[in-house]
C-alpha cells in the first residue's frame, strides 16, 4: 500500500511487515524518514532531526542558518558535488564541465502496477507503484525513481531513471540503483564472496567507519561477489533481529557497500559498478539504472529468506518453467567431456531412463570441430561425426525411450580457431595495436553488437529447430578483458560493459521467446553469473562446477540465503569426485542434490546395480516430494561452517509436512550430533518421523520438535554393518494428528 500526506509530503510505503517511509522536506530534498518494521499508520517526521556540524556545509538555500547539510541528511537518491561527500548515488558531469547535481522533488504519481524495465530484467506482479520525479535545481536534469511494493513478500523494488533535457549531452559517471540510509550503526554486512567451483561462502563483518563494499568488475556479476548483501544488527541470528536484503537484478559489474558516517548513520548502497563506467547521455535521452529488490525481514535471516525464495519464483522467473516440474536430467559433462560420440550418449541415456530419468543434456563438444576447449566456440553447427545423423536423429532415437533432448551453448565466446572468428575477428572485444588476455583459449564476442548477437541468434536457432529439444544450457566460461568495441568511438567506451549485458539480455529474451518450450539453464562455469538477474530469463542456474556433495553444502547453503532451491542446479556426480577426489555415499550425493533443480552427472551405465536401486529411488522420491521441496518454506538449521553437520528443512506452508536433511561432513569419536529445533510445524499437531530407509523414528508434536528439538541420528547408525564417512539422512514428517 502506498501513501502519500500531502502536508507533510510524506510517502508511507507498506508491505505485510514493513514500512518504508520517506518525505520531501522543507527545501525539497527527498529525505529518507525509515525502512523497518510498520508504524501504526503514523509518521517518523521529526523523530530524529538531523543538523549540521562544522565542516559540512549547507546548500545555498538554506544559506542563512547554515543549519541543514546533506552530508547529515538521511536520503534517498544521494548526488556528488553540493556538500554530502558519502557515496553518491549519481555523479555526472555537464556539458560546461560542473559536476554538481542538487535533486529536488518535482512530482509524484501512484500506478496500480509495475512498469517494465526497457531491456533490463524487473520483477512482475500485482503491486503498486511509486514514481517521484526530483529535478535538479540548476539545470534541466531529471531523476525518476521508481518504487514497487510487492505486499506479499516485504518487497520493495528501487530503481531509478536519468533523463536529459538540459539542451546538451551529460556524461553519467556513475548511477547507483538504491540507497538506503539507515540512522543508526551497530549493523553487520552479510556478503556471498567466493572463487570458481566455491561460490557464495558467507562472510560477516561489522559495518564501521570507512566503507565495506564488495562488487564485480568482471563483466559479469562473477563467482567472486554475489550481488546480494544483507545488512542486518549485530545480533541478528536465523530466527531473530533486523536484517535488510539488496538483491540486484543484474548480471554485470556491480557495486554494494555499507559504511558509518560522522554522525554514526549507515549508508548502503547498491548499483552498476563506477569503475570503468561512462555513459554519455544526449540531450533528450534517458538512462535507466537495474532494479534492486529490497526487502526487511524483523524476524532474522531465515524470514528474508523465505520472502526471496517466493518472490523470485512468483514474481521474476518467467514463462512455462518458471513454476513447473523441472525432468530429471542426466548430463555427460562429468561423464564424457569431450570424449563422446552418438551411440555413447545413447547408452548412457537408455540407462539413466531405465532407472526414471527423464531427459539427456549434451554438453559441450557436439559442435564444429570441437576435439577440446582450444577450438570452434562460435561454429554452432553439429560435429555430425560425432553425432552421425545429426541432433534430429538422436532426439527421435531418444523419445523411442521416452527421454527429452538438451544441448549446451556458449553464445558469448568465440575461439581464435572457429569459422566465426576467421570471418569476423573484429568481432570480439579486444583493444587495437594491444595484446590481449586469454583464459581456456578464447575471447568474448563483442555482443554489444546487433550483428554479432543476429549471427548468433541464428546459428542457435538453426540448431534449436532442427531437432525436438527441452533445454538448453547458456554457459559463459570467462570473464571480461580488453573491453573495447569496434563499433564505438572513442568516447563512449566507458558504456561497453554495460552495453554488453544489454545484448545478451536482448539476445536471451529472442531466444526464449522464440523458443518458448525450452527450458533454460543458466550457467558461467557453474555459479559466476548466478544472480537475479539471470533468473528473470532462466529459472535456474548451474549452481557450481563444484559437484563434490559436501562443498556443495556449504555452496548452496550460502545461495539459499537468496535465491530458491527451484534456482539451484545440482547434481549427483561421480565419486571419487572429480573436482576434489573425495569419496562419498551415492545416497549422501542424492540427497545434497535434491536441495536443488536435480540431476545426474555420470555415467549411469558404468554404475553398481546397488546404485542403479538407488537411482531409481532418489528419482522417486524427488519427483513425489517435488511440491514440497520447491514450495515449502526453506529453513537452514545449521551453519555448515560451524558445525559437524549440515541440517536443512523444508516445511509444507499449511504445516501437514515437511522434510529434513542431515548430511555429516565432519564426525569425531563419542560426538554428541547437536539438536535440531525445527520449523514451520502446527504447534499441536503431531508428527511421524520416518528416514527415507522405512526407519520410524518416533511420533511427536510439532512444538516438542521446534522447542525441545530432534537430536539426529548418529553417523554410524546409517551404516551399521560398515564404514562410511559422510552418512546423510532424509526424514519425512508426517502429521498423525491434529
Ligand atoms: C562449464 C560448466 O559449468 C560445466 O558444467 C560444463 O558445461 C563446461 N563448462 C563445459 O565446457
Amino acid at each position: 500500500m502506498i501513501r502519500y500526506e500531502e502536508t507533510g509530503h510524506v510517502f508511507t510505503l507498506e508491505t505485510a511487515h514493513a514500512a518504508y517511509q520517506m518525505m520531501a522536506d522543507g527545501y525539497g530534498y527527498l529525505q529518507h524518514l525509515h525502512f523497518g518494521g510498520k508504524l501504526g499508520g503514523g509518521s517518523c517526521d521529526g523523530l530524529r532531526p538531523v543538523w549540521a556540524t562544522a565542516f559540512s556545509a549547507s546548500p545555498q538555500v538554506d544559506v542563512e542558518r547554515q543549519r541543514y547539510s546533506l552530508d547529515l541528511t538521511p536520503q534517498e537518491y544521494p548526488t556528488a558535488g553540493g556538500g554530502d561527500y558519502r557515496t553518491p548515488c549519481l555523479s555526472l558531469t555537464f556539458a560546461d564541465g560542473a559536476r554538481n547535481v542538487e535533486l529536488c522533488y518535482a512530482s509524484h504519481r501512484i500506478l496500480k502496477e509495475k512498469p517494465a524495465l526497457e531491456g533490463l530484467p524487473s520483477l512482475h506482479g500485482a503491486c503498486e507503484t511509486l514514481e517521484i520525479t526530483l529535478r535538479d535545481r540548476w539545470a534541466d536534469l531529471e531523476v525518476v525513481l521508481l518504487y514497487s511494493v510487492f505486499e506479499e513478500y516485504d518487497v520493495i523494488a528501487r530503481s531509478a531513471r536519468i533523463v536529459n533535457r538540459t539542451g546538451a549531452p551529460v556524461t553519467l559517471n556513475g548511477v547507483l540503483s538504491a540507497c538506503l540510509d539507515l540512522q543508526e550503526d551497530d549493523f553487520d554486512f552479510v556478503h556471498f564472496h567466493g572463487r570458481h567451483a566455491m561460490e557464495r561462502m558467507v562472510e560477516r563483518t561489522p559495518v564501521a567507519h570507512g566503507e565495506v563494499s564488495v562488487g564485480s568488475v568482471r563483466g559479469t556479476s562473477s563467482h567472486q561477489h554475489n550481488p546480494f548483501v544483507i545488512v542486518c544488527d549485530r545480533s541478528a541470528t536465523e530466527d531473530s533481529g533486523r536484517c535488510w536484503g539488496l538483491s540486484f537484478l543484474y548480471s554485470g559489474n556491480f557495486i554494494a557497500a555499507a559504511s558509518c558516517d560522522q554522525s554514526d548513520a549507515c549508508r548502503v548502497v547498491m548499483g552498476i559498478h563506477p569503475q570503468g563506467f561512462s555513459w554519455r547521455l544526449e540531450d533528450g535521452e534517458s538512462f535507466q539504472a537495474p532494479e534492486v529488490a529490497l526487502c526487511y525481514s524483523g524476524r532474522g535471516f531465515g524470514a528474508l529468506s523465505q520472502s526471496y525464495h517466493k518472490l523470485y519464483r512468483h514474481c521474476l522467473c518467467r514463462g512455462e518453467w518458471a513454476l513447473k516440474r523441472r525432468p530429471v536430467l542426466i548430463n555427460n559433462w562429468e561423464a564424457t567431456y569431450f570424449n563422446f560420440n552418438e551411440e555413447k550418449l545413447f547408452q548412457i541415456a537408455k540407462a539413466a531412463s531405465e532407472l526414471g530419468v527423464e531427459m539427456l543434456v549434451v554438453d559441450d563438444g557436439w559442435f564444429g570441430n570441437r576435439f577440446d576447449d582450444r577450438r570452434a566456440l562460435g561454429d554452432w553447427v553439429v560435429n555430425t561425426e560425432k553425432v552421425r545423423g545429426g541432433m534430429k536423429a538422436l532426439s527421435d532415437r531418444l523419445k523411442e525411450i521416452h527421454m527429452r533432448l538438451g544441448l549446451w551453448f556458449e553464445p558469448e565466446m568465440v575461439s581464435e580457431d572457429s569459422n566465426l572468428y576467421r570471418a569476423h575477428p573484429d568481432w570480439c572485444l579486444s583493444v587495437p595495436g594491444r595484446g590481449r588476455s586469454r583464459w581456456r583459449n578464447q575471447l568474448v564476442l563483442d555482443m554489444s553488437r546487433k550483428e554479432v548477437r543476429d549471427f548468433i541468434h541464428d546459428e542457435m536457432a538453426a540448431v534449436l529447430s532442427s531437432a525436438d529439444f527441452s533445454y538448453v544450457k547458456w554457459d559463459m566460461n570467462r570473464h571480461l578483458t580488453d573491453v573495447w568495441s569496434a563499433a564505438l568511438p572513442a568516447d563512449r567506451q566507458g558504456e561497453v560493459h554495460h552495453r554488453y549485458v544489454l545484448g545478451v539480455y536482448e539476445l536471451l529474451e529472442r531466444m526464449e521467446t522464440e523458443f518458448p518450450h525450452i527450458l533454460f539453464e543458466g550457467c558461467s562455469g557453474g555459479g559466476g553469473r548466478f544472480d537475479a538477474g539471470m533468473l528473470y530469463y532462466h529459472p535456474q542456474i548451474w549452481c557450481s562446477d563444484n559437484t563434490d556433495a559436501i562443498e556443495r553444502l556449504e555452496i548452496q547453503y550460502g545461495s539459499s540465503f537468496g535465491y530458491p532451491i527451484s534456482a539451484v542446479g545440482s547434481h549427483v556426480s561421480a565419486s571419487p569426485n572429480h573436482q576434489t577426489g573425495r569419496v562419498t555415499p551415492f545416497h549422501t550425493r542424492g540427497v545434497v542434490a535434491m536441495a536443488g533443480t536435480f540431476g545426474y552427472e555420470l555415467d549411469l551405465s558404468a554404475i553398481t546395480e546397488e546404485e542403479k536401486e538407488l537411482v531409481k529411488k532418489q528419482v522417486k522420491q524427488y519427483i513425489r516430494l517435488y511440491d514440497l521441496i520447491n514450495d515449502g518454506n526453506y529453513y537452514r538449521l545449521t551453519d555448515p561452517a560451524a558445525c559437524c553437520l549440515t541440517a536443512w528443512e523444508m516445511a509444507a506452508p499449511d504445516g501437514s509436512r515437511a522434510l529434513l536433511s542431515i548430511v555429516y561432513s565432519h564426525v569425531r569419536a563419542n560426538l554428541y550430533p547437536p539438536i535440531l529445533r525445527l520449523r514451520g510445524l502446527t504447534p499441536d499437531a503431531r508428527y511421524r518421523l520416518t528416514g527415507d530407509d522405512g526407519k520410524v523414528y518416533g511420533e511427536w508434536t510439532g512444538a516438542a520438535l521446534m522447542e525441545a528439538g530432534f537430536r539426529p541420528p548418529r553417523q554410524h547408525d546409517a551404516y551399521p554393518h560398515g564404514c562410511a564417512d559422510y552418512a546423510a539422512f532424509q526424514i519425512e514428517l508426517t502429521r498423525v494428528e491434529g
